[in-house]
């Protein structure tokens, strides 16, 4: 693995400016000065944040990039509230986060929209994490790997590279509650996206990452950065997670 470990912030809806550009500006001065994690940084704010931070992070620090956390699988048109992979690009993000769960869950989002979504990021010059994950209860019916390994198949589309996709491994039941899948699981299922994968694509674990387990987390084998929700807006132990690469 020649790519450096990913270590990715998902604000999902939190944040009005002055808190987040006070987040973003700590973030920076954490990292001033340091020396810098062994990890590309990418944080992803809520869309009305995205121009703020890509500022903030242009004048204080800018190996740290942005993503926004969706996009529309349309460059442009008449969608109503939506955000397209240009618009992204254009206020200057990097990555673009897809298939989330909660957006599964709570949108509906099928693997195939994901897909069609991944194929527009692509086409905008966006680098996709796209999500998988199983529930619990089809973890507790032994479905674990058959559900992820198909979302893999429909979510990823024929265009997908190591340099223009990564996958996010989060297990549903782990996201927010503070239950992190244990190491010997996350390391099954890395093994399994890794043997589906290829090499050189970027894999992420996602759930329940803090300060205190980040580290052993990113020492599994076959997991190549992470995906952090509620600890990324505490940019002392964002950047902690940071340093566990
Ligand atoms: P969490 O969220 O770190 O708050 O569990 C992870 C995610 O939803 O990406």
């Amino acid at each position: 693995m020649n790519m450096p470990k990913l270590i990715a912030g998902n604000w999902k809806m939190n944040g009005l400016a002055a808190e987040s550009r006070a987040r973003v500006e700590a973030l920076a001065a954490l990292a001033e000065g340091r020396p810098l994690p062994r990890a590309e940084i990418v944080l992803c704010p809520p869309f009305t944040l995205i121009q703020q931070t890509v500022g903030v992070l242009k004048g204080a620090f800018s190996l740290i990039t942005c993503g926004g956390q969706d996009c529309h699988a349309s460059p442009s048109g008449a969608f109503t509230g939506n955000i397209s992979a240009p618009m992204l690009k254009d206020l200057g993000c990097e990555y673009v986060i897809l298939g989330h769960s909660e957006r599964r869950q709570l949108h509906g989002e099928t693997s195939a929209q994901v897909a069609a979504k991944a194929v527009a990021a692509h086409a905008a010059g966006l680098a996709a994490i796209i999500c998988v994950g199983e529930t619990e209860a089809e973890r507790g019916a032994g479905k674990a790997e058959e559900v992820v390994l198909a979302q893999l198949s429909d979510s990823i589309p024929s265009g997908a590279t190591p340099g223009n996709t990564v996958i996010a491994y989060e297990p549903v039941w782990a996201i927010g509650t503070g239950k992190v899948a244990s190491l010997d699981d996350i390391a099954a299922m890395h093994a399994v996206i890794r043997a589906k994968m290829g090499v050189p694509t970027r894999l992420l674990y996602g759930g329940s990452v803090k300060g205190n387990n980040a580290a052993e987390i990113l020492s599994i084998a076959n997991v190549d950065g992470v995906l952090v929700g509620g600890a990324s807006l505490n940019p002392e132990e964002f950047w902690t997670i940071a340093q566990g690469a």
